[in-house]
């Protein structure tokens, strides 16, 4: 080699080395600049970690909050119910005495009538001063006014049954598991004898096979209710009239369906069935208690749903709902 040549490589390999320097210096500043990001990135990162470990906190404080409004909540709505189911009994009781004093008090007047009118005639017996006329006279007061307490206090007996009823009914707590079309046949038969000097009919439709878990007596006793409605309000003329009831299952539910071909209920009255003490035939011995228990017994007891539907001279249906189950 020679030194030219020495000289050439020599420059050349100067001139690689400031290169690879230059190389170098760019890796490292690369090389610092990633660091400074990663460490930037990571503290990013620990902040992240720490907002989302303070939300999940402030989730969890609002999630307990939450939860414990919501049992503060059904707590009430359990108050509520109970609350209303005492007003409802109270203003019922209130209602009942209420009733119960106009038949009472009309009785005690008629027996003091009858009283005096005794105590008249025994002494003009004793005096004797007794005239025919006389006689006659005390006979038709006692006569009259011994019917007119008769049927008062058969008016007062017939609310105290009506609240016994609603009183007994609270009490059913016999609950099982049972056939229910087989049941309600069972029921109608026990109700033939209301339907003794009628033309009427009961059909009772639907599948053998469902059962359900529930208070039959709460059941008989809406059902004895209805019929007994349809019997005393739907043919006021005397037609005969068909009666219906029919069982179907719908998912977890039952559905009792009763219908009646009678006058119907007109849209204003519709509204008020189930208020204690509505009833449009209170010449008939009506104490308008009867759907109000129907309302009470499905609505509570059964845990279930009851609608009406109604056109006039073309019938009556209610729809009851009940739960294939009951919660106890
Ligand atoms: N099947 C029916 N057809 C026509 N009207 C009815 C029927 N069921 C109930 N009603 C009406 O609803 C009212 C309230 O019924 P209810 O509470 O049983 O009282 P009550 O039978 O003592 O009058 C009745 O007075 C009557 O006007
Ligand atoms: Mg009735």
């Amino acid at each position: 080699m020679t030194s030219q040549d020495s000289e050439v490589t020599l420059k050349q390999l100067q001139k690689e080395l400031r290169i690879l320097k230059k190389k170098l210096e760019r890796t490292e500043l690369d090389r610092d600049r990633l660091e400074e990001t990663n460490q930037k990135k990571e503290s990013l990162l620990r902040r992240a970690i720490c907002d989302l470990q303070d939300n999940q906190s402030i989730l969890e404080n609002r999630n307990a909050d939450l939860e414990s409004a919501f049992n503060e909540l059904q707590r009430t709505q359990d108050e509520l119910v109970e609350a209303r189911k005492m007003a409802s009994l109270g203003g019922l009781v209130a209602g009942v005495a209420h009733e119960i004093n106009t038949p009472v008090g009309t009785s005690i007047t008629l027996a003091s009538i009858l009283i005096d009118e005794t105590r008249l005639l025994q002494a003009a017996i004793a005096a004797k001063q007794l005239k025919q006329s006389t006689l006659n006279n005390y006979l038709e007061i006692a006569q009259e006014s011994a019917s007119l307490i008769l049927s008062n206090l058969n008016r007062a007996a017939e609310l105290v049954q009506s609240f016994k009823q609603v009183a007994v009914d609270q009490a059913i707590q016999e609950h099982r598991t049972f056939r229910l079309k087989q049941y309600l046949e069972e029921v109608v038969v026990s109700l033939s004898p209301r339907f003794k000097h009628t033309a009427h009919t009961v059909r009772i439709k639907g599948d053998e096979s469902i059962s359900i878990h529930s208070y039959p007596g709460a059941i008989a006793q809406v059902v004895t209710n209805l019929i007994a409605n349809s019997l005393v309000h739907a043919y006021p003329n005397n037609q005969s009239g068909q009666l219906c009831l029919e069982v179907t299952q719908q998912g977890d539910r039952v559905i009792i369906q009763y219908d009646d071909d009678g006058c119907g209920i007109s849209a204003e009255i519709l509204g008020k069935i189930y208020e204690p003490f509505f009833s449009t035939a209170r010449d008939k011995g009506g104490t308008g208690l009867g759907l109000n228990i129907v309302y009470n017994l499905v609505t509570q007891k059964l845990q279930g749903k009851i609608e009406v539907r109604s056109q006039i001279n073309k019938g009556t249906q209610f729809e009851i709902a009940l739960p294939l189950a009951i919660n106890d």
